[in-house]
């Protein structure tokens, strides 16, 4: 699965942003990965709520919210409530990761837990039976376009392993860096959805880039 990353689209133009990688066929993105910052939790402020509604009622594409939030228990339901398809929190920021994923689900949604980059995964297992989504964040949050941070694949792997032994039931998402060139040793090492932000809307033909990637990546993972 592929999830472009509107944090590099143009927000004057979210709408027909989004319709640019909604067609059909490989290019067409199977969740639009929406970051909301709150200049508390990572030092940028992006969008929140009103937007996230307004998306939900321009596109059929599931969203795929990624809350670098203080406070998640809080407001995170809101964006459940909203339609979002996943909702995505901080284990760093959650007060009681369990209950929120129990009241993300409540409200409609898939619960994600996102981990930054120096988190280890091991402390977090019996929080993630909980949970739908594992979002292992592959630069530290707040900004698009930084280098891929290869040390946290050994994460993908070990999570990767205990969904196929059948101890964890989730999707491995990545975020940050993926492009072309990185795209192939996250595949191998057993991500399920890949999160681009520039990759994708830093091209000239955005539904071109989600197909890229999405070959490379099937094709390293049928290797
Ligand atoms: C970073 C965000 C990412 C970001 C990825 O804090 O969570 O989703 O948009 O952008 P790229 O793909 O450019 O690293
Ligand atoms: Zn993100």
């Amino acid at each position: 699965m592929i999830a472009p990353s509107i944090l590099s689209a143009d927000f004057a133009s979210l709408g027909t942003e989004i319709d640019a990688i909604a067609g059909t066929g490989d290019g067409r993105a199977d969740w639009v990965h929406v970051d909301v910052m709150d200049n508390h939790f990572v030092p940028n402020l992006t969008i929140g709520l009103p937007v996230v509604e307004a998306l939900r009622k321009r596109t059929d594409v599931p969203l795929d919210c990624h809350l670098m939030i203080e406070d998640p228990d809080r407001w995170a339901p809101g964006y459940a409530e909203a339609g979002a398809h996943n909702v995505t929190v901080h284990v760093e920021a959650a007060n009681d990761p369990v209950m929120l994923a129990k009241n993300l689900r409540a409200a409609g949604a898939k619960a994600g837990l996102a981990i930054k980059p120096n988190t280890p995964l091991e402390d977090h297992l019996d929080t993630l039976r909980h949970y739908d989504t594992l979002l292992v964040m592959s630069v530290e949050p707040g900004f698009g376009g930084q280098s891929f941070i290869p040390d946290v694949l050994e994460k993908v792997r070990t999570a990767r392993r205990l969904v196929d032994t059948g101890h964890l039931t989730l999707l491995v998402e990545i975020d940050g860096g993926i492009n072309p060139d990185t795209i192939e040793q996250a595949a191998e090492a057993g991500v399920d959805c890949f999160v681009a932000g520039s990759a994708v809307y830093g091209a000239d033909d955005p539904a071109r880039a989600v197909a890229a990637l999405r070959a490379k990546a099937r094709a390293a993972r049928e290797r």
